[in-house]
């Protein structure tokens, strides 16, 4: 853990959005980091942070932000070449080349965007499931041109991937490998960014699409569920023990919190009950629990004992936004068992997770202090 008088500074790209926003708040005290540079489009550069952000929380933009200046995303923009990090709530269209620039700048980048998802060298990496991917990043230095020294990229999953492949860890780690899983999800408003979904197409309603969300579940859930290749040089995506996903994605009018309805067939034979399905999520522990980072929840499972829950007004703000809830475990007439998973979308789903790899990158030696 670094010393009380030198956290390490950070840049925030994308500062100004929904995610870049939950960065600030949640970046505003913290025992690792200081942030240092804020970065977002031509239109904020040049302006006080305070002025040009559209602020959506319910806390006060942090003294020491609101007069600090936006930048360009540019890695030699003032602040960021003093910055050993840079967290990123970037859009995917602007995402690949910024991200890109401040690795081969030297900087270490915490990306959500989808971009360097599927590269083979780059970790998808969900803190509370997959920390051991880091370990690839000796790799891509070396690897992914131009190489480095320092920089690497670390990419957050896709929210509501997040949401699921939390449950789905800790009933591989109880029961062994899973067969099929088939979710259907009910993802809010924020997911979209600001402004996002216009409100005349949202309230009073239900939009059966989101796009390409249904093939980043399914893609995504194979990479972080697997391993790391016996050479250390990459991800082995699950592939001796496929699993069969299909989900569907819904966008309802929800604030804050992405639900999804879960069906899991086990490979075991006889499958867990639900009773042992229930026991396996108040078991569960993690490496960054282990570690002890600071932004790890006490629980990452949440299991809540009721027939309606979890609902995303009451549950998405346990454990500060940095759990999984999950209730409603039941046999599935279908597969074997079902249940109900509640994810914050731009905590855990996003800011928490980029934060929590970060951490946990510092405590493994990958970030120097
Ligand atoms: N929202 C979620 O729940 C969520 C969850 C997981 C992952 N993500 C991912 O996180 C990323 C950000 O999402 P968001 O919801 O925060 O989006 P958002 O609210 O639309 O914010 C986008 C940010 O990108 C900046 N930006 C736009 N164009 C730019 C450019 N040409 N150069 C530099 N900066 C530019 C914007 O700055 P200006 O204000 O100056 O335009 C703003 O700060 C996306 O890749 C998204 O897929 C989002």
């Amino acid at each position: 853990m670094p010393s009380q008088n030198s956290p390490i500074k950070v840049g925030i790209l994308g500062a100004t959005g929904t995610v870049g926003q939950r960065f600030i708040q949640l970046l505003a005290v913290h025992p690792y980091f200081t942030i240092h540079a804020l970065g977002a489009s031509s239109r904020s550069a040049g302006h006080e942070y305070s002025k040009i952000v559209k602020w959506k929380l319910g806390t006060e933009i942090p003294e020491h932000v609101k007069g600090m200046v936006v930048q360009e995303c540019r890695p030699d923009a003032n602040g960021f070449a003093e910055c050993g990090v840079v967290f990123s709530g970037l859009d995917h269209d602007v995402a690949g080349e910024i991200e890109f620039a401040f690795r081969a700048a030297e900087l270490v980048v915490f990306s959500n965007a989808k971009n360097y998802r599927r590269d083979p060298v780059v970790p998808l990496m969900v803190p509370l499931v997959n920390p051991s991917h880091l370990s690839v990043v000796n790799h891509q230095r070396t690897t992914l041109s131009p190489p480095t020294k320092k920089g690497y990229i670390v990419t957050n999953a896709n929210c509501s991937t997040t949401g699921l492949v939390v449950p789905l860890y800790a009933l591989e780690k109880a029961f062994g490998p899973l067969e099929t899983v088939m979710v259907t999800t009910m993802q809010a408003i924020s997911g979209a960014g600001y402004p996002g979904v216009s409100s005349l197409d949202i309230m009073d309603n239900v939009v059966p699409y989101i796009g390409s969300e249904e093939e980043k579940i399914e893609w995504e859930t194979s990479k972080i569920l697997g391993g790391v290749t016996s050479d250390g040089q990459g991800f082995d995506l699950h592939a001796s023990d496929p699993i069969k996903i299909s989900a569907s994605c819904n966008r309802v009018p929800v604030i804050d919190g992405h639900t999804g309805c879960v069906s899991v067939k086990f490979k075991r034979h006889p499958p867990p009950s639900p009773e042992q399905v229930i026991q396996a999520f108040k078991d569960f522990r993690c490496e960054a629990q282990d570690l002890g980072v600071p932004s790890a929840p006490k629980r990452a499972i949440v299991y809540l004992d009721a027939p309606d829950r979890p609902q995303p007004r009451l549950d998405r703000d346990l454990e500060n936004g940095a759990c999984v809830s999950v209730g409603r475990v039941r046999p599935c007439p279908v597969l074997d068992v079902k249940f109900v998973c509640l994810i914050d979308n731009v905590r855990l789903g996003a800011a928490t997770s980029s934060i929590m790899n970060a951490e946990i990158a510092v405590e493994r030696g990958y970030i120097e202090a």
